[in-house]
């Protein structure tokens, strides 16, 4: 999961790698590294920490030089350290090699490395593989370009890796398998090569992206070459980058995720516009409108996703099962790919990504297309894997997302699933009209109805203020607000790593009942709509055991406020769109927890923001 970044060009390779590197810094963040050459000199600095760290470290004299590499890391193998953050060198030390991605068989590449007297010095697979690389440019007395090749051939696994050889100025070769790796070409044949193309953008709107299993020469005198593992030559396909600058930046706020969290009335607008038409309640959306026999022959879904985008499947579940009357199973990708699955031809696989990038989604998708499935993809980043690997899809035009604690994304798709529901329902014939009309209507209404709930920040920092030191919590909900208690359960512990656990308000008394003291804050969702006398109910239980509640309620609610320790009022909507405004108070409550607790809210420990390994 780690960054990468690649220069090789007429300016200095430092400045734009680091600055690539913090852009790519929500990738991996425990240690980080460059290696420049100039003139025959390679420079090499690398250490644990974040790139501040680097810089640190890199001496004035190293700080030119037309070719580089750099990294951040997300640690697979071997703890952080100054020794196992990459660049790693072979061992004669003319190659430098940067690796996203995990070797699966480095173990027994290493055993035939060492019997021919290789020796390591770190405990990763990376260094493994410069050294495999090493190994065969010199037993078979080849190119570079051809000894990644050749290597990778032999290797299982995910990356996406850039090489530089000390003795030739000249070139960079990149390859790519499972793990993301974009080449932008700019001015004068300069060569830029990142994980995303936010390291990017401001030099050269030109980017190729890598499919996987090729491998790439950016050579000053030859070009751009591309080759397959087997040796087949490609044409570069250009294509014209669409990233903003300011869409990257922190816009004013202190952290991306404070920012995204309010972009999202913006957000959630951009994820409707131009797909439905709230006059006559018409929904276009060409994933439906080209596949239309698809839809209506389709005998179940499955969704597949991680984390968040796993809770927006749980949204989607009840929307699919409410309008369009098919049958919905929601799957941990990483549960569903290692069981043997039972697919229908008739079934439609519906994978949920922001990143696009997510190595178990991705796996989970291939299994599914094996099986004959056909694929649907919701996803935010264009261009990515997951975008590219199904039949059809639609993106979430969330913008993109920095934050590791996935805010905007979430909403944009529940929001896009919402569509894709009605107007399957609409193929279908399981929907009236009227209710088609009505329900856009309100989704019309949604940005400014999140615009009022995050007019609660105030409140919510005040109840933040109270319960930050608390060491458990539990949220609840029932319906479609038991997906949003998992979501606000999962944005407290991974920004401000207090313990919470989410679930279904009725399922407490089973349970988790036995946790509830004066001390444990509960978290409830009790907005008004079909369960809501129930979940007054399970409040009062909580009570009776002095568990404080704090409630998210529909703006004007007596009944829940007078039992409640703190309520957070939230405008009123239909029960199917509640999720959309009810996460709002949640994702700001972590926000603030987090910060109370000097936790780094958009680079979590251990977290990073796009799972490519599995
Ligand atoms: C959410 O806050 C997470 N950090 C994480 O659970 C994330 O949703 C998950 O890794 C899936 O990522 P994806 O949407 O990019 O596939
Ligand atoms: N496997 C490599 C390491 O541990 C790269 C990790 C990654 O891409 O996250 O250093």
């Amino acid at each position: 999961m780690c960054g990468i970044v690649g220069y090789l060009g007429n300016g200095d390779a430092y400045p734009i790698l680091i600055k690539g590197l913090k852009r790519l810094e929500y990738r991996g963040y425990d240690s980080a590294g460059v290696a420049i050459l100039e003139n025959g000199d390679l420079s090499l600095f690398k250490c644990k920490g974040k790139v501040v760290d680097l810089e640190n470290i890199v001496d004035e004299d190293s700080k030119t030089g037309g070719i580089g590499i750099g990294h951040t890391r997300w640690a697979t193998h071997g703890v952080p350290n100054d020794v196992n953050a990459h660049p790693h060198l072979s061992g004669d030390g003319k190659l430098a090699l940067i690796h996203n991605g995990i070797i699966e068989n480095y173990a027994s590449i290493k055993e035939e490395l060492k019997s021919r007297g290789h020796i390591f010095h770190s405990e990763t697979d990376t260094e493994v593989l410069v050294h495999f690389i090493e190994d065969v440019r010199s037993k078979l007395n080849v190119s570079l370009f051809e000894a990644v090749r050749i290597a990778l051939s032999e290797v299982h696994g995910a990356y996406a890796i850039v090489v530089l050889d000390r003795e030739n100025p000249n070139q960079l070769v990149a390859a790519k398998k499972s793990s993301p790796l974009v080449i932008g070409v700019g001015k004068n044949d300069d060569y830029y090569i990142a994980s995303d193309a936010s390291p990017i953008i401001e030099y050269t709107k030109n980017v190729v992206y890598l499919d996987d299993e090729e491998v790439a020469l950016m050579d000053r005198k030859e070009g751009l070459k591309i080759v397959t593992i087997q040796n087949q030559a490609k044409t570069p396909y250009i294509q014209a980058l669409e990233l903003k600058l300011e869409a990257i930046e922190k816009g004013g706020y202190d952290s991306f995720m404070l920012k995204e969290i309010h972009e999202q009335p913006r957000s959630i607008r951009d994820s409707f516009r131009g797909r439905i038409n709230i006059q006559n309640g018409f929904v276009k959306m060409s994933g439906i409108d080209d596949y239309r026999d698809k839809w209506l022959n389709a005998k179940r879904i499955i969704i597949v996703a991680c984390g968040t985008s796993w809770h927006a499947g749980l949204v989607a579940e009840y929307l699919f099962e409410d309008f369009a009357r098919i049958p919905v199973e929601v799957e941990y990708a990483s549960e569903f790919r290692y069981r043997n699955p039972v697919i229908f031809p008739d079934d439609i696989v519906i994978a949920i990504s922001q990143s696009g990038e997510t190595a178990d989604t991705l796996a989970a998708i291939e299994l599914a297309k094996q099986k004959g499935a056909f694929i649907f993809g919701v996803c935010n980043v264009v261009g990515s894997t997951i975008s590219r690997s199904t039949h059809s899809g639609a993106y979430t035009h969330a913008g993109p997302e920095i934050g590791v604690a996935s805010t905007k994304a979430f909403t944009a798709q529940v929001t896009v699933l919402y569509q894709l529901a009605l107007g399957v329902a609409q193929v279908r014939g399981t929907i009236e009209q009227k209710d088609v009309i009505k329900l856009m209507a309100e989704l019309n209404a949604v940005p400014d109805q999140v615009e009022v709930a995050l007019k609660s920040n105030d409140h919510v920092k005040e109840i933040a203020a109270i319960y930050k030191d608390s060491r458990n919590a539990l949220y609840l909900g029932r319906g479609y607000s038991f997906p949003v208690a998992l979501e606000g359960a999962l944005k407290l512990k991974e920004i401000s790593y207090i313990h919470a656990e989410g679930y279904p308000a009725a399922e407490m008394k089973h349970g988790p009942i036995a946790l509830i003291d004066e001390e444990m804050p509960v978290f409830v969702i009790a907005t008004q709509g079909q369960s809501y006398e129930k979940v007054v109910s399970n409040i009062q239980e909580v009570k009776a055991r002095k568990g404080k509640i704090i409630a998210v309620v529909t703006a004007g609610d007596k009944t829940v406020s007078e039992l409640a320790d703190h309520t957070i009022e939230i405008p009123k909507t239909d029960d199917t769109l509640v999720p959309i405004i009810s996460v709002i108070p949640f994702q700001l409550l972590a926000y603030h927890v987090a910060v109370m607790r000097g936790c780094n809210v958009d680079q979590p420990r251990n977290l990073a923001k796009s799972v490519t390994v599995e």
